[in-house]
């Protein structure tokens, strides 16, 4: 089973994603940081973010051990890593990995914003999750503040704005559910009753 899971920044997709991986006993892939590599190699050569072509190299030279750098997760990285992600070379040298991620068995939970419409269009599962702007900043903010990270609240939420609409206006690849998505809005659900609905939702998608 592939589990697909799409939706806009820091709407609790990488969260879900982790549970239900570890409930399926599936294994997980968090596609943003491929993307948030991409950027990091570009930054590390002195290069442009918007340099379509610095930007191919670094999607070619990833390895996945690039992966496991801890500071891929931090602030800037996730603006960073929408730059480089609208280059339509980039995604396309990315396709592979992701692809064959997912097909191994007995199947895989992808998060990301194309999960659903391109890396993998028949997943037998696809979630689209959202929240408000306000909400999904509310939650970024405490995370970072619970890592001991000092983090500003309007300057999280301009950052949640300007990257969803980078995301869903970008030619390639943009952010949006797929035509057989289901979608849950978690806005006024804490991450257990995300988790639930999520299950929930997984289980009706397998009885068709
Ligand atoms: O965790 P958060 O939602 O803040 O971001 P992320 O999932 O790590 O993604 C960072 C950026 O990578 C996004 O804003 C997208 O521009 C890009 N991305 C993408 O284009 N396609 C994906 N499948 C995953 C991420």
């Amino acid at each position: 089973m592939i589990i697909a899971i799409d939706g806009p920044a820091a709407s609790g997709k990488g969260t879900l994603a982790k549970r239900l991986a570890a409930h399926y006993g599936l294994p997980h892939l968090d596609t943003g940081l491929l993307y948030r590599a991409v950027a990091r190699h570009v930054l590390d050569a002195r290069a442009r973010l918007d340099d379509a072509e610095a930007a191919e190299r670094a999607a070619e030279a990833l390895t996945a051990g690039d992966l496991n750098d801890a500071h891929l997760r931090d602030e800037g990285m996730g603006d960073a890593a929408s730059i480089v992600s609208a280059h339509p070379g980039v995604r396309e040298r990315l396709l592979a990995f992701q692809r064959d991620f997912a097909a191994q068995l007995p199947g895989a939970v992808l998060d990301g914003r194309d999960i659903g419409t391109v890396v993998c269009p028949l997943a037998e599962v696809k979630l689209f999750i959202t929240a408000t702007a306000e909400e999904r900043a509310r939650r970024r903010h405490l995370e970072l503040v619970g890592r001991g990270v000092a983090a500003d609240f309007t300057a999280i939420l301009e950052d949640i704005r300007r990257r969803d609409e980078r995301d869903r206006s970008r030619a390639t690849a943009p952010l949006k559910p797929a035509a057989d998505a289901l979608t849950l809005d978690t806005t006024n659900l804490d991450a257990d009753a995300a988790f639930r609905a999520a299950l929930a939702l997984v289980d009706e998608r397998r009885k068709i």
